[in-house]
């Protein structure tokens, strides 16, 4: 920790080649670690940042199947895509390459063997589901049957997307193959291993004790893993689509993903740098950042590092930023939902824009905790932050200086004290943003960068050189000169966050080459300087733009909402008597508690009115159950009762799905009699 290093590498997690990227990506990796590369790069520090698209794995398979085109026409559609999506925000990778690409395979193959070889790995067969039709095994994805849980016909082998639960195959009630709807048989497959749990004493002491500086979310993560125990991770699958595993007896086997690509940091690192690639990963004296989302702290924690580890001749990562999530208006961002703000069509409906989404994203990171983004926080940080305060203050700058001076910088007279105060609280800002970036607080950083605009807007507000104009042509000139330092100024603070707008400041002040180190100073523009006309850095958005997007977004609410019902059509009609067969009746949660070795299972104990029942429901995942002692809820009171983990279960506690797919208690409006029938 705080160790002197002699070089950076950044590298930011590779985006899945099978959709285009949207503003949760950006939030949460992409536009922190290009802040990090650029604040580094401006400091003339020795940096690298390392990008690229994840081109393997089951989902892709699936998606080219699914489409009847191959998994090489789909990866080749969206790695374009995303790499556009990305040079259009000014992301400066250094690399931006693929794992498809050759000298990938190459890479991951040769890391595997090294591995194989120095027996860093375990061979185990088990039994896996085979599709004798097709003659493949089938991965988890590959297999779909009724959940054992919520009863779901169409949940996947590794996870019933309706109850939420994560499955094993195994568990699924009628398991069918995704490839040819046979029913699949157990076979025999061997696999390699990572053994885990044998580098669990050194990750122990590697993560608890050397790096109790990394961010609360991500060290936590790490200890919850590291106490439950590490287990062996297989690292290789029964697919064709990926590494092949290069060993004798391996046909048909590939690297697992997430096996092949953390090795696409090391294999891009080659392809830009073949001669030196190693200075990067194998001394000492390089940094090692990994940008990357919170579903991927345990691979970048924990099992890259093993990896890296079990070769022994590589550095490890000095920090594992990892973000939280971004939600979008309230609801998660979900790509099968359509639920994002995707880049390329922001960039269509908002063009030239960038600086303000890269603003906004910073500003509300989700960096702590889960954040939301919202358009009306997003105009409002626009009207009021961007243009009224920071483009408001350079504008104000420029127009007056052509006014009173024909865009040359003015002399600048002695100072009085309330320059001198403007100036000492402005001369911190440096250290503060720098300490702040350092330690991965955008945020933080960026606020304190806009305060260096706040303290310029009112050092004119108070000053008023237009109005001193008319009498002390001398004095306007001093406030007129600072002014365009702080300008000046602004171009290096906000060079890392927003680079668009930054290049744009250094037009006006018509001056390039500026460097971190000078921030702070009042001397960047000599008397004399010529100013480039003034323009307006940012425009107010109206809200008819806004009213759009909040549109756009219902509608797809509102397709969604439509899909679910044909998803789950109206059921045949009943007869009334029918109806009167079902007993529905409120009660009051009296206790509830989880069930011992059951995940998804709460206990209820419920006062229904005729002297209390115990109901099991599959919820456990959406509730804490102490939240939900003393509700109301309305329960199915005739069901037959049934065994659920040795506890009879005396009826069905009733709720619903929301638009995350999780469930809600049903619960009435006011309060009601235990008991009371639903009618
Ligand atoms: N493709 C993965 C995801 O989107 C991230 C891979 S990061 C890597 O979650 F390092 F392993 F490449
Ligand atoms: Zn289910």
């Amino acid at each position: 920790m705080n160790k002197l290093y002699k070089r950076t590498l950044i590298t930011s997690a590779l985006p899945y080649a099978n959709g285009p990227i949207h503003i949760g990506h950006l939030a949460g990796v992409y536009v922190p670690a290009d802040i990090y590369a650029r604040y580094l790069r401006l400091k003339g520090e020795e940096v690298l940042f390392v990008g690229g698209s994840d081109e393997h794995g089951v989902p892709i398979a699936l998606k080219a199947k699914a489409e009847g085109i191959t998994p090489q026409d789909v990866v080749d559609k969206f790695h374009h895509i995303i790499k556009e999506s990305f040079e259009a925000f000014g992301i400066t990778f250094d690399i931006y390459s693929r794992t498809t690409s050759a000298i990938h395979c190459q890479t991951a193959s040769d890391f595997f063997r090294k591995l194989y070889e120095k027996g860093e790995f375990i061979e185990k067969t088990s039994e896996q589901y085979y599709d004798e039709e097709a003659s493949q095994f089938l991965a988890d994805r590959y297999i779909v049957g009724e959940c054992p849980h919520c009863h779901n016909t169409r949940a996947y082998g590794d996870q019933c997307e309706v109850c939420g639960t994560s499955l094993s195959p195994l568990d699924l009630i009628n398991p069918k193959s995704v490839i040819s709807g046979s029913v699949p048989i157990l076979k025999e497959t061997k696999h390699w291993y990572l053994p885990l749990d044998k580098h669990e004493p050194w990750l122990k002491k590697w993560i608890l004790e050397d790096h109790k500086e990394w961010k609360a979310n991500v060290y936590g993560q790490c200890k919850s893993w590291l106490d439950m125990g590490l287990q062996p991770r297989a690292v290789s699958r029964d697919l064709d689509w990926g590494v092949p595993v290069p060993v004798e007896g391996a046909e048909g086997k590939v690297l697992y993903v997430w096996f092949d690509a953390p090795i696409g940091y090391i294999s891009n690192t080659i392809e830009y740098a073949p001669d030196d690639w190693e200075k990067w990963w194998k001394d000492k004296d390089s940094k090692i950042v990994h940008f990357i989302g919170k579903d991927n702290i345990v691979f970048h924690c924990i099992v890259f590092p093993a990896m890296l580890k079990a070769d022994g001749s590589y550095v490890l990562p000095d920090n594992v930023p990892a973000n939280e999530f971004l939600n979008l208006e309230g609801d998660k961002i979900s790509t099968s939902r359509n639920w994002a703000v995707w880049l390329h069509e922001y960039l269509q409906d908002f063009p030239g824009k960038q600086d303000v989404l890269r603003y906004v994203l910073t500003a509300n990171a989700p960096e702590t905790k889960d954040n939301d983004f919202t358009w009306k926080d997003f105009q409002a940080r626009n009207n009021n932050e961007l243009v009224a305060i920071l483009g408001n203050f350079i504008n104000r700058a420029m127009v007056l200086t052509w006014k009173y001076f024909e865009g040359t910088v003015p002399p600048c007279g002695d100072l009085d004290d309330y320059d001198r105060q403007t100036f000492s609280e402005f001369s911190e800002t440096k250290l503060a943003v720098e300490g702040y970036l350092d330690n991965y607080r955008f945020r933080d950083a960026l606020k304190e960068a806009m305060n260096l605009a706040r303290i310029g807007n009112k050092y004119l507000a108070d000053t008023e050189p237009w109005k001193l104009a008319k009498t002390d042509m001398k004095r306007t000139a001093t406030i007129l000169n600072l002014s365009l330092q702080i300008t000046a100024n602004l171009s290096i603070v906000f060079e890392p966050f927003l680079p668009f707008s930054s290049e744009k400041i250094k037009k006006l002040i018509n001056k390039t080459g500026l460097k971190w180190e000078q921030l702070g100073r009042l001397d960047l523009l000599p008397e004399g300087h010529h100013l480039s006309q003034p323009e307006l850095l940012f425009e107010k958005i109206e809200d008819d733009a806004i009213e759009t997007q909040v549109q756009k977004l219902l509608a797809t609410k509102k397709s969604n909402e439509l899909s679910n019902y044909q998803a789950n059509p109206q059921k045949e009609n009943i007869a009334f008597e029918d109806f009167l067969k079902l007993d529905i009746r409120t009660g009051k949660v009296l206790d509830c508690q989880k069930v011992p070795k059951a995940d998804k299972l709460l206990q209820f104990s419920i006062d229904d009115g005729m002297g209390g029942r115990t109901i099991v429901s599959g919820i456990a995942q959406y509730y804490r159950p102490e939240d939900l002692i003393g509700k109301n809820v309305c329960f199915i009171a005739n069901l037959e009762p049934r065994m659920l983990k040795g506890i009879a279960s005396q009826g069905m506690i009733l709720s619903a799905e929301n638009v995350d797919g999780k469930l809600v208690v049903i619960t009435p409006l006011s309060e009601v009699l235990a008991g009371s029938e639903v009618k």
